[in-house]
């Protein structure tokens, strides 16, 4: 799906964190906000993925305006397109592996719903096999990252937000994520992360500066 903001302005407290900006994000593209701490790369991420409300510009979906979109529409657009792997992960700590990456558990017996032969291997993918049964909450920085990854997966999601993925991660997990990221985004999904680390630059597709 390509996701474009035109001519976003945004304030904080009211302080301009965005102010006029204006980017395109292709599907079957990794594109990389970049610029220096602060200059609004998680603000313009949370704007395109309908977390944050702009004060002036579009968000458009697939050419659609979808700034005012309704909550109900926005939780569709979560619900069925979206994916997001933020910096406080959207894991829900209470619940097991499974039902992170499923989403879905009957009431009747605690049993995880939905595919259970995606869901071994979305788990294998993300190095997560064997782990389905425990609770998030037990899970590292870099695993939970993975989760988050996995329930991406699994959902098939057609645009993938994500915010500096790689901050918490060694070398080895780090190249295993942006890895998996860019085969999302080679199978056809728009993938937009918010990142300063250099390596994670480098793979992007392209580049756009905040602020400039
Ligand atoms: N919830 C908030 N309350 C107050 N200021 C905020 C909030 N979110 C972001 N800001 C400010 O907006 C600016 C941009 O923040 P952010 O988008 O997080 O930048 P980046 O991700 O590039 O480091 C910063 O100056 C930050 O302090
Ligand atoms: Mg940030």
């Amino acid at each position: 799906m390509l996701i474009e903001g035109q001519d976003l302005s945004v304030a904080i407290g009211g302080r301009p964190v965005l102010e006029g900006e204006t980017i395109s994000c292709e599907p079957g593209m990794m594109t990389a906000l970049v610029g220096p701490s602060g200059c609004g790369k998680t603000t313009l991420l949370h704007c395109l993925g309908l977390l944050l409300p702009v004060d002036q510009g579009r968000i458009l979906n697939g050419g659609k305006d979808v700034t005012k979109y309704s909550t109900e529409a926005r939780r569709r657009f979560w619900r069925d397109h979206a994916a997001f792997i933020l910096q406080d992960y959207g894991i829900m700590e209470e619940e097991s592996v499974a039902f992170n990456v499923t989403m879905g558990v009957s009431l009747l017996g605690k049993r995880v719903t939905g595919n259970q032969e995606r869901l071994m291997e979305v788990l294998e993918q993300t190095g997560l096999q064997g782990r389905e049964k425990e609770m998030a909450s037990h899970l590292s920085g870099g695993e939970k990252q993975r989760l988050a990854l996995a329930r991406a997966i699994y959902k098939d999601a057609s645009v993938l937000f994500i915010d500096e993925p790689t901050a918490s991660l060694d070398a080895a997990n780090r190249r295993k994520v942006i890895e998996l990221f860019s085969d999302f985004a080679m199978r056809g999904s728009t993938v937009i992360v918010a990142t300063h680390d250099s390596e994670m630059i480098n793979a992007c597709d392209v580049l756009h500066e905040v602020g400039s």
